[in-house]
């Protein structure tokens, strides 16, 4: 485990579940942490782990030239850094709040305009991962700035991906992870929901939950390259099956008794690809039905 050099301050701005586990992990390599949070309370352990709260945003960004930002988003970030904007001249700030593209780009200019750096960070982690070596979190903006607090932002993450100088590739990069992450939750909510309406529990249907899941890396590494070649032959599947699949699919859940709007949703993005002649290609077609706007 690597420590701090020379005791390096670090300051963590929110203390939500992330929040916490990043101070909690800079405290065990040896930082000295300033902290502070709306809901002031949530620093009582890290306080008595050596951490120090500080009475203000503005107290808590002069004490360390490098400020961990995590909010609930931009809005909460603007509320927080606003009042504090004449302490920002000489910072960086690591803001791993999640974001838009166009956020991350504007609180970048936002920041360099009150004389600080952004480096825009996405974790691609749970709290549980802070701190351990497989975690990873993708960082965009200024190169050298990264490098020069690798070793902290390796602390927080084992690996520190650095992803460009445009302060929004990151946010773009995390947003495309986690947009699979919450649809294939809800699939799986929609899956223990459905089970449930029939008798069995989260625990009866793991394993086939668990084969399902894992097959699919399989799906995503055959499809890549016909789907960058622009190639969706039908040799292996062909849409209208699938839409005939779908439609089992959302019937089993209306007889069930369940909500219906995701199995629903996913019949409406089916029956595009068939109305736009995709029929006997495969269903990667709907990439190009999903590359248009609905408007
Ligand atoms: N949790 C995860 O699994 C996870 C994983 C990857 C990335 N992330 C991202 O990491 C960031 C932090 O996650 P989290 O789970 O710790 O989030 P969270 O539970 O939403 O808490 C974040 C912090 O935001 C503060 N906050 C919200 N609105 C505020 C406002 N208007 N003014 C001042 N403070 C405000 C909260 O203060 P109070 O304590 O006073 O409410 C809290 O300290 C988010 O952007 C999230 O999307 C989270």
């Amino acid at each position: 485990m690597s420590s701090a050099p020379q005791q390096q301050s670090v300051t963590v701005i929110g203390l939500g579940p992330m929040g916490r586990a990043m101070a909690a992990v800079l405290l065990d390599r040896g930082y000295a942490v300033t902290l502070w949070n709306r809901t002031a309370s949530r620093a009582d352990d890290l306080v008595a782990r050596g951490a120090v709260l500080a009475p203000s945003p503005a107290e808590a960004v002069a004490a360390s030239e490098a400020v961990v930002i995590s909010l609930t988003d931009y809005a909460a970030v603007y509320a927080v850094l606003e009042p504090a904007a004449p302490a920002l001249d000489g910072r960086v700030l690591l803001n791993l709040t999640s974001a838009t593209p166009e956020e991350a780009r504007a609180g970048a200019r936002w920041a360099a305009g009150h004389g600080a750096v952004q480096l825009t960070g996405g974790v691609n982690s749970p709290p549980s991962g802070i701190g351990q070596p497989e975690s990873s979190t993708f960082y965009s903006g200024p190169r050298q700035v990264f490098d020069r607090h690798r070793p902290l932002l390796e602390a927080l993450t084992g690996r520190a991906d650095h992803q460009g100088e445009d302060p929004g590739h990151a946010a773009l990069l995390y947003q495309i992870g986690v947009g699979m992450f919450w649809t294939s939750m809800l699939s799986y909510w929609q899956a223990v929901a459905l089970a449930r309406a029939n008798g069995l529990t989260a625990a009866d249907i793991l394993p086939h939950a668990d084969e399902t899941a894992n097959s699919l890396t399989q799906f995503f590494a055959f499809y890549t390259g016909r789907v960058d070649a622009g190639e969706h032959t039908g040799d292996v599947d062909r849409l209208a099956m699938g839409m005939a699949s779908v439609e089992h699919v959302l019937r089993t859940n209306a007889d069930s008794g369940v909500d219906t709007a995701l199995p629903a949703a996913v019949v409406e993005v089916f029956r595009r690809g068939m109305e736009a002649g995709y029929g006997t290609d495969s269903f990667s077609a709907l990439v190009e039905v999903l590359g248009k706007s609905a408007r």
